[in-house]
């Protein structure tokens, strides 16, 4: 998981990592691949690889839900059309979403928005799942629903998930490893029990912002 205050990089790490971005220094290494040193067909053997949730979703709107989740295997896969039909179909029921193949993103509410999003990441078995706030905007109850989505996901296509988020409650639940960003620079990292007793300043102004964080810090 990728923490830190708005605008301090987190986006702006992902979209370096999944290719999006280019890099001045360092290197994305995918299971020891230098990304940034392959040529387009290496890059594109990785990029099949990823499934992305962009922050705020990012839909096409003008295409169905169903339209959405093929738009990658048509893009990355040679799977002909009742291949990629069939595999649209099995990702949306994955995310609950079985009757929802010819609505429209406007017809969506923001839940349904992130399930299909997640199916459309999904959709070619990515090895890396790249998930950029998936749970902002939605209420807590709808936030923890995707939130067990992405992890039960991930332990069951054995994918390595990486998610930014805001969302401290899906911090200390799922936080496995833990980097807290500070002004664009890597200032901390640790995992769930680690970020409740560090006692760096910035990582704990972070944590303990809001009131419930503050009621938690207590029982330590
Ligand atoms: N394409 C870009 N070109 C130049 N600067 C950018 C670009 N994208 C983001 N930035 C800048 O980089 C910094 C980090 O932005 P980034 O979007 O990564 O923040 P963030 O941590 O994701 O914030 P938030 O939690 O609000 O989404 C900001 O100062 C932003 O203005
Ligand atoms: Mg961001």
């Amino acid at each position: 998981m990728i923490i830190g205050e708005s605008g301090s990089g987190k986006t702006v790490l992902i979209r370096s990592m999944v290719g999006l971005n280019d890099i001045d220094t360092g290197e994305v290494l995918f299971d020891g691949r230098s990304f940034y040193d392959l040529n387009f067909s290496g890059k594109k053997e990785i990029r099949k690889e990823i499934g992305m949730l962009f922050q705020g979703g990012a839909l096409f709107d003008s295409k169905t839900v169903e339209e959405n989740v093929v738009f990658p295997l048509s893009m990355f896969t040679d799977l002909s059309e009742s291949e990629k039909q069939d595999r649209a179909n099995f990702c949306l029921q994955r995310v609950h979403l079985a009757n929802a193949n010819k609505l429209y993103p406007s017809e969506l509410s923001g839940g349904m928005k992130k399930r299909v999003a997640i199916a459309r990441a999904i959709s070619v078995q990515p090895k890396y799942l790249f998930c950029d706030e998936p749970n902002s905007g939605l209420d807590p109850k709808t936030a923890i629903v995707i939130d067990n989505l992405i992890k039960e996901i991930t332990e069951e296509y054995s994918i390595t998930t990486v998610v930014i988020t805001h969302d401290m409650n899906s911090v200390v639940e799922n936080g496995d490893n833990i980097l807290f960003i500070y002004k664009g620079e890597k200032w901390w990292e640790g995992n769930k029990e680690e970020i409740l007793r560090t006692d760096n300043k910035e990582v704990q102004d972070f944590v303990y912002a809001t009131k419930f964080m503050k009621e938690i810090k207590s029982k330590f």
